[in-house]
């Protein structure tokens, strides 16, 4: 027996298992079951604004091309031509003239909606029809200004709004669908995609990484809801005389005019089940979108959206902002990758939860479920 398997009292919760964080198999698991099955935030509307718009991701090994077309749909599709399957585009964004785009390598064209529209050469094939070489599709739909994609439609009947139950109620007084990017950084994270989740869901970590933010937002003062397999979080309030998470506390920006007065004096943290977390603040809301590349490595888009009035004034500056969560975001960073190395260092065995982790456990238990039971 392990010193540290003696004398737990039984309502002492544990951390997972280190397979959970560092396992290939467990890894592939949480893909298929989380993120394939799921729906998953890819992006902005914003960034296809007008038909013929696109954007081009890549997810869990998936190359995707999500297109606006003629008619006012985004539509999401593989990023693979239909004759041999080669990549259509290489470029992240663009726009596509006459709404079609060419395979670079023998020009067979497709128009916005996925509809094949010219194979050179394929005419005199005998049992060729190009009505069914249209591109492969995957489900998409939108939610307040996000696109959202599901790969694996193997749980029918799961449109995007139903998957996401109360939680576009919980944020109406956010006008989210309204909001522009202000601000964008990646970061690439050698570590689990579940540890930055873990460490987003406490801030008992706050007085010793983030003394800036504990601050301006007391690290004891969280409320969490309780987890769900839709949405796990809660919030934080805002110390009297601070005004929002920025390098000094305070703001230049308005507040959004349909908060309540509970809603402007707290910062709401929620994670969006499996790889969004949304940071609701009174005058601005921080979003950080993961994308688990191997057990070890999550790329992390991080984005700070306004709403376009306040971005259109003079004096409008989001540096306040961003440079108080890029510092905090490479704070966590580094404990998660730590935390990472920690774990994968051999010694690790499952430690004791404090209660200020109650919501981690809580976590854990929605994530080692398997969702389709
Ligand atoms: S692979 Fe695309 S046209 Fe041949
Ligand atoms: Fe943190």
């Amino acid at each position: 027996m392990k010193p540290d398997d003696r004398n737990l009292a039984p309502q002492m919760q544990r951390t997972p298992s280190a397979a959970t964080f560092v396992c290939p198999d467990r890894f592939e698991r949480d893909m298929s079951t989380w993120y394939r099955r799921r729906w998953l935030c890819v992006g902005r509307t914003e960034e296809l604004p007008r038909p013929g718009g696109f954007v081009s991701r890549r997810i869990v090994g998936m190359s995707l091309l999500i297109m606006h077309g003629r008619d006012g749909r985004i539509r999401a599709f593989y990023n693979s031509c239909r004759h041999r399957g080669t990549l259509l585009t290489e470029s992240a964004h663009g726009h596509l003239a006459k709404c079609r785009i060419a395979c670079p390598y023998h020009a067979w064209t497709f128009d916005c909606d996925g509809t094949l529209l010219g194979a050179p050469g394929m005419k005199e094939v005998e049992g060729f029809d190009e009505a069914d070489w249209g591109l492969n599709s995957l489900e998409c739909d939108t939610w307040g200004g996000f696109v959202f994609v599901r790969a694996d439609d193997s749980i029918p009947n799961d449109p995007l709004l139903q998957s996401l139950a109360d939680f576009p109620e919980k944020f109406a007084a956010w006008p989210l669908a309204d909001l522009k990017t202000g601000a964008r950084i990646e970061y690439d994270i050698q570590a689990n995609w579940k540890l930055i989740l873990q460490n987003y869901s406490e801030c008992l970590h706050c007085p010793s990484v983030h003394p800036a933010l504990a601050r301006l937002s007391p690290p004891t003062s969280g409320e969490n809801d309780p987890a769900n397999g839709c949405y796990v979080g809660g919030r934080m309030s805002l110390n009297d005389g601070v005004a929002s998470m920025t390098a000094d506390g305070s703001t230049r920006r308005p507040i959004f005019p349909k908060l309540n007065p509970t809603e402007s004096r707290h910062v709401y943290y929620y994670i969006l089940l499996p790889n969004m977390m949304m940071s609701f603040h009174p005058d601005y809301v921080l979003t950080h979108r993961l994308e688990p590349v191997t057990p070890d490595r999550t790329k992390m888009t991080c984005e700070w959206l306004f709403e376009p009035a306040t971005m259109a004034r003079s004096d409008f500056d989001p540096r306040d902002a961003v440079q108080f969560w890029d510092l905090t975001n490479r704070q966590d960073w580094h404990m998660c990758e730590l935390t990472q190395r920690g774990i994968a260092s051999g010694g690790y065995v499952p430690g004791p939860y404090s209660n200020r982790e109650h919501l981690l456990f809580e976590l854990d238990q929605v994530l080692a479920e398997p969702i389709d039971q």
